[in-house]
């Protein structure tokens, strides 16, 4: 249910009384997944593994959590009476405002990333105020938007580049919400800093930045969590779902200001991110201050993902330059991308989806280097 000031405020930004229901339905549970359901469970199906075949399909890391960490884990479950037996939510905050100089007020655990990202389109969007972001990037904005009825903009990225934070602006100089993923799922292309800061400069004062670095740690770019520790218009997002090897656990970040914060709570009373997976909690914060383990599996991803492009473009293949995380675009240029990601899967290998943008282009995730090697020999085969 909404509350009194939740319904006025959102009549005041332009809500209709049907889409009131719809959010209403949304914070109250399941119904409201009714008018997403198509294209968001063709995406959860995406992600499932099959069984049995090499999975690089999900950007999923190839390994699991760090073995310190799901043994700080596995060691709490046995006490999953306590909603937070000792605090651990605290610890994992304070764990992360050291790391990131950002300070604890500024700093939100989450059970993922995917709930405050639809939830600040949710929130910092409307019928009047649009949503702008690149093309392609991690679509689920575009369907949090979609299910709003808000001014949607998607503006074109060149291969191997970055978003281009000129034409967002300009695509909607008073949009709500720019959402820039950096390095961008699926391109795995970094948006320098000077670029954020400078849309920072020039976008209207009462309209928010969602920086998603779910994939910063495997790239070696500086984050924006800077921006987030002093500014009160700029969200800064990670996940534990990658590097960190813990999708299936569960745990994600926000860094902003309090206020930010506030307003995207303000449906549903902290209670997502107030009662959280405690074996995530411990897992995410004993790995969070591995800075030895972090920096290997990133040298180690960046040598896979080198020996594959290097493969790939012996082959005669094009792949999409810049990729500064655990992902690449092929471009399979006579071929459309969804029929090539069915003849790999009967070779047991499951690869990542294609954007329409692009619609000969696949994303394909880096996995181990056997996983890799198993790729590549399916490549010869699907293309022989
Ligand atoms: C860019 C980006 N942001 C957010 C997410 C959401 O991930 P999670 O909910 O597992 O944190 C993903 C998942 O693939 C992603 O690629």
């Amino acid at each position: 249910m909404l509350d009194k000031d939740a319904r006025n405020d959102l009549m005041e930004r332009g809500y209709s009384r049907r889409q009131l229901g719809r959010i209403a339905a949304l914070v109250g549970g399941g119904a409201a997944l009714a008018p997403f359901a198509p294209s968001a469970f063709a995406q959860s199906q995406a992600a499932r593994g099959v069984k049995g075949a090499v999975q690089i399909g999900a950007n999923e890391c190839w390994t699991g959590p760090f073995p310190a960490a799901v043994a700080a884990g596995a060691s709490i479950l046995a006490q999953g009476n306590r909603y937070d037996p000792d605090d651990l939510r605290g610890k994992l905050i304070k764990t992360v405002a050291t790391v990131e100089h950002v300070p604890e007020e500024r700093v939100m655990p989450w059970p993922g990333s995917g709930d405050p990202l639809v939830r600040s389109v949710i929130t910092f969007c409307s019928p009047s105020k649009g949503l702008v972001t690149a093309d392609p990037t991690f679509e689920s904005a575009w369907r949090a938007a979609a299910w709003l009825e808000a001014p949607l903009a998607k503006v074109p990225m060149a291969p191997g580049a970055g978003a281009d934070v000129r034409k967002m602006l300009a695509a909607n100089p008073n949009a709500g919400l720019y959402y820039i993923c950096t390095p961008n799922n699926p391109t795995g292309t970094v948006t320098p800093l000077a670029d954020i800061e400078w849309l920072l400069a020039n976008k209207p004062a009462d309209s928010v930045v969602l920086v998603d670095e779910a994939y910063l740690h495997f790239s070696e770019a500086p984050s924006a969590a800077p921006l987030a520790a002093t500014r009160s218009d700029v969200i800064v997002m990670r996940t534990f779902s990658k590097l960190f090897g813990m999708a299936g656990v569960r745990l994600g970040l926000t860094f902003a200001h309090p206020d930010l914060h506030k307003r995207m709570m303000r449906y549903d009373g902290f209670q997502v991110t107030g009662t959280l997976p405690m074996p995530a909690v411990a897992c995410g914060t004993a790995a969070y201050t591995m800075a030895d383990a972090i920096r290997a599996r990133r040298a180690e991803m960046i040598a896979v993902r080198e020996a594959t492009i290097a493969q790939l473009t012996r082959r005669g293949l094009q792949v999409h330059q810049n990729s500064q995380a655990n992902m690449i675009m092929l471009d399979w240029k006579t071929r459309p991308a969804v029929e090539v990601q069915k003849a790999l899967l009967a070779q047991n290998v499951q690869i990542g989806r294609n954007w329409p943008i692009w619609p000969t282009v696949s994303r394909v995730t880096i996995g181990s280097a056997d996983d890799m090697m198993k790729f590549s020999a399916a490549v010869d085969k699907v293309l022989a």
